[in-house]
């Protein structure tokens, strides 16, 4: 499917495993999601552009390759999408980071926006959105649009579980912006969980239910 990257990574999809496993505990579905999250940044980031600058080695200097352009900026959907941001800022600790406070109505299924914040200049920025869930992607949407309105216009979308439903959607609603997952599920169920799944992400995150 154009714009969609699975990320199948022997290690990616093992820990995935072992997240979706209704046994696995708070402490380590946390982990595990840091973890993934190192792997996931590794593909999102795989074809940065790269400049050269000069250094000097203990033996010669040289032209070295560093990341062109301005620092990224990573945005996290609330609560959950906290998961994933963390293990991105261990691979990339100088990047930007916008939060954008959403939940779901369990009725409607719609996205409630109940916090904003984000770095000015989103303009000239690679933006990477982390959610680990994109279900209906009307909180995919709803963050994206959001963040486009403040001047973002270069955005990837990274998530650990979609449904095709969700992919759907999105396209229709963002057909510029990929999305890289580490796994498309069947289907959601009629209560908008994606099925096989992991659950409630935030809850099984912070051990709220
Ligand atoms: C979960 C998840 C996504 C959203 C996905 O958040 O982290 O943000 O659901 O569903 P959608 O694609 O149908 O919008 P939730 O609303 O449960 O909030 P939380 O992260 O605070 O638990
Ligand atoms: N949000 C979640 O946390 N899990 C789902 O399965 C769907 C939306």
């Amino acid at each position: 499917m154009k714009n969609l990257t699975v990320v199948d990574h022997p290690l990616v999809q093992h820990k995935l495993t072992l997240m979706r496993h209704k046994e696995t505990s708070t402490g380590s579905f946390r982990r595990l999601l840091r973890e993934i999250s190192l792997l996931l940044c590794y593909e999102v980031t795989r074809d940065l552009k790269l400049t050269t600058k000069e250094i000097e080695t203990p033996l010669c200097t040289m032209q070295a390759p560093v990341i062109a352009g301005k620092k990224l900026v990573f945005a996290s959907i609330l609560r959950a999408g906290n998961g994933l941001l963390e293990g991105m800022l261990d691979l990339v600790p100088s990047a930007r980071v916008a939060h954008v406070g959403l939940y779901r109505d369990h009725e409607t299924l719609e996205a409630i926006e109940y916090y904003f914040k984000a770095p000015d200049d989103l303009d000239d920025r690679l933006v990477i959105v982390v959610d680990p869930m994109l279900a209906t992607a009307n909180s995919a949407t709803a963050a994206i649009e959001k963040l486009k309105e403040r001047g973002a216009t270069n955005i990837r979308f990274l998530c650990l579980l979609a449904a095709p439903e969700g992919i759907e959607a999105f396209q229709k609603a963002q057909p510029d912006v990929p999305i890289f997952t580490a796994a498309l599920d069947s289907h959601l169920n009629e209560k908008g969980y994606i099925v096989p799944g992991l659950g409630d992400a935030g809850d099984r995150m912070y051990g709220t239910k």
